[in-house]
């Protein structure tokens, strides 16, 4: 696909990478992390096998990989196979398996009966009592031995184990394993990982109408880590989170690391979120990319997981090696705060149904995808995909808040002509510097009902070391200076955001896709045979590399409503 990509300039003179010589950048370029294993790793699949073998639940005796065998297959996770996850040499292992499983005991879900709804609420706004309830929960849940499944480090590991490739799939004793990020299993996944914990929580304290909150940082009033969590003597206080960060700072939803800790906008964070949510048509846009059993090449986080991941990265300690605990996917659940940052994630997965026409992928593979949880009897339930679709036949509702960036779409900018293409660039193309280039369409002012049809996609192909923090910038027909766009440029068509997978070193293959049809529209090029990108690093000390860029087309409206 080279030849899709005309023309290329590199601003050397723009130096985004300064070398890390004092301890105050270096504390800035802390990790993130949840090593996940390479689908397409050879050598790990093999190290793989000695370490379930030696530290999993001895379930596992045989080994053989084959990788057709699940493909095309919903995923299931076997209980069997918690096992420790692969690790470059030396690293130190993160043991996050459940205590025991028994697969002769795990249960099938059954929707739980008609209840009086359990409504999620701002953080920022509990009452006294309802933030009371919720300290008193998770003060009891700590208070439970570590070897209780609905214990305070159990329900932590819960994350680390499906994040840190400690489960293989169903039918399979080897790699590849189960994977909840960077595809489309992110958000159901997280959806039931909330719904097990508040119904313990709900439990813990005896209180069956007892809902989580979420952390509103889709509005400005709740665009800071909210006071309940900051108070040093409360159980949802935490230590480790990036104490620049803390309220009333105004998280940045939108943070290039890059710059240190410049407080956030809460008109780039509305922009940022319309970007993310309400300009988002198709589910493979918003959810992310399947999951390939396959082991097969690219993976692909939707704009739902991007927009969150800087919530990770903004709240971690960087004073921790791998970022922990918010930095950090392995650890990240060891922050009550989390549960809140993913209850938003849940709200704006029903806002985008709702009130944006968004639709579930209608995929039976995805549908019967399932997990494993335990319940608030400290039983293992299996649940399904399909089964999380409706919020509300789990019982719980979000309260009904203003969405104020629904209408801040970035004003409309008209845009001038492209240059001719010289200089055809190499591909692959290392993202070191602020980089522009033409990319070619392959049809252009396409009819009203084309466009109903087909939606135009532009593709990056990219490859990256996944033990980083990344960030870039995509601007489309940006004519000024480019570390000056905002989301609240339209020419800003999105961020490519890894939140990091310490301590593992391997490669990591994406697919980053950008929705580009009403894009061009709004920039009056939708003439154009070429179109101008730019990318901008934001951070990370080590750079991308981008194997190809085109522009694609998805018939993604046949899953529109
Ligand atoms: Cu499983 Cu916010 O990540």
């Amino acid at each position: 696909m080279a030849s899709s990509l005309l023309s290329t300039t590199t601003n050397a003179s723009l130096s985004l990478f300064p070398p890390q010589t004092n301890s105050k950048s270096k504390r800035r370029i802390s990790r993130v992390s949840c090593n996940a294993a390479d689908n397409n790793n050879k050598d790990d699949r093999n190290r793989r096998d000695v370490l379930i073998g030696l530290g999993g639940l001895g379930a596992a005796t045989s080994f053989t990989y084959n990788p057709f065998a699940a493909f095309a297959d919903p995923v299931q996770t076997n209980p069997k196979t918690c096992g420790r996850p692969n690790l470059p040499a030396g690293a130190k292992p993160i043991p996050c398996c459940p205590p025991k499983i028994d697969s002769d005991k795990v249960n099938d879900f059954v929707f739980p009966p008609k209840l009086p709804p359990r409504v999620r609420k701002p953080a920022h706004r509990l009452t006294a009592e309802e933030a009371a309830d919720y300290k008193e929960a998770i003060r009891r849940m700590r208070a439970l031995p570590d070897d209780d499944p609905r214990s305070f480090t159990q329900q932590a590991n819960i994350h680390c184990a499906y994040c840190h490739d400690s489960y293989v799939l169903k039918d399979s004793t080897a790699p590849p394993q189960v994977k909840v990020h960077f595809n489309w299993l992110f958000a159901p996944f997280h959806r039931w990982y909330l719904y097990f914990y508040e119904r313990i929580l709900a439990s813990l304290i005896n209180k069956p109408s007892f809902a989580l909150p979420f952390w509103n940082w889709d509005h400005p009033d709740g665009m800071y880590i909210p006071d309940i969590f900051a108070d040093r003597r409360s159980s949802l206080y935490d230590a480790k989170r990036n104490a620049n960060h803390l309220p009333p700072v105004l998280i940045d939803l939108n943070w290039n690391r890059r710059l240190g800790d410049t407080s956030g906008d809460s008109g780039i964070n509305l922009s940022k979120v319309y970007t993310n949510i309400a300009a988002v048509k198709t589910p493979d846009a918003f959810f992310g990319k399947n999951f390939d059993q396959g082991g097969g090449q690219f993976a692909g986080s939707g704009t739902l997981e991007l927009l969150h991941n800087t919530g990770h990265s903004w709240t971690g300690d960087p004073t921790d090696p791998n970022n922990e605990d918010m930095g950090s996917f392995y650890s990240s659940g060891r922050d009550p705060l989390f549960y809140c940052h993913h209850s938003n994630v849940d709200r704006l997965w029903n806002i985008w149904k709702d009130k944006f026409g968004g639709i579930d992928f209608p995929d039976d593979d995805y549908k019967n995808s399932s997990f494993l949880f335990y319940d608030e009897n400290g039983k293992l339930i299996r649940v399904n995909v399909k089964d999380s679709f409706d919020s509300s036949r789990l019982g719980y509702t979000y309260s009904d808040v203003p969405i104020p960036w629904e209408n801040a779409k970035p004003p409309t900018t008209a845009t001038k002509a492209v240059p001719p293409p010289e200089n055809p660039p190499k591909l692959p193309l290392l993202l070191n510097n602020v980089t522009s280039f033409t990319v070619k369409r392959p049809s252009k002012s396409r009819s009203k009902e084309e466009k109903a049809k087909k939606e135009e996609i532009l593709v990056f192909e990219v490859a990256l070391d996944k033990s980083k923090d990344v960030k870039f910038d995509v601007l489309l027909f940006w004519k000024d200076d480019p570390t000056k766009a905002t989301p609240k440029n339209r020419e800003f068509a999105g961020s490519f955001v890894n939140v990091s997978h310490a301590p593992s070193s391997k490669d990591l293959k994406v697919k980053y896709i950008i929705e580009i049809s009403d894009l061009l529209d709004d920039l009056k090029a939708d003439d154009q045979d070429n179109i101008q990108v730019t990318l901008v690093p934001q951070y990370g000390d080590v750079p991308v590399t981008i194997n190809d860029v085109h522009v694609s087309y998805h018939e993604h409206y046949k899953f529109r409503k």
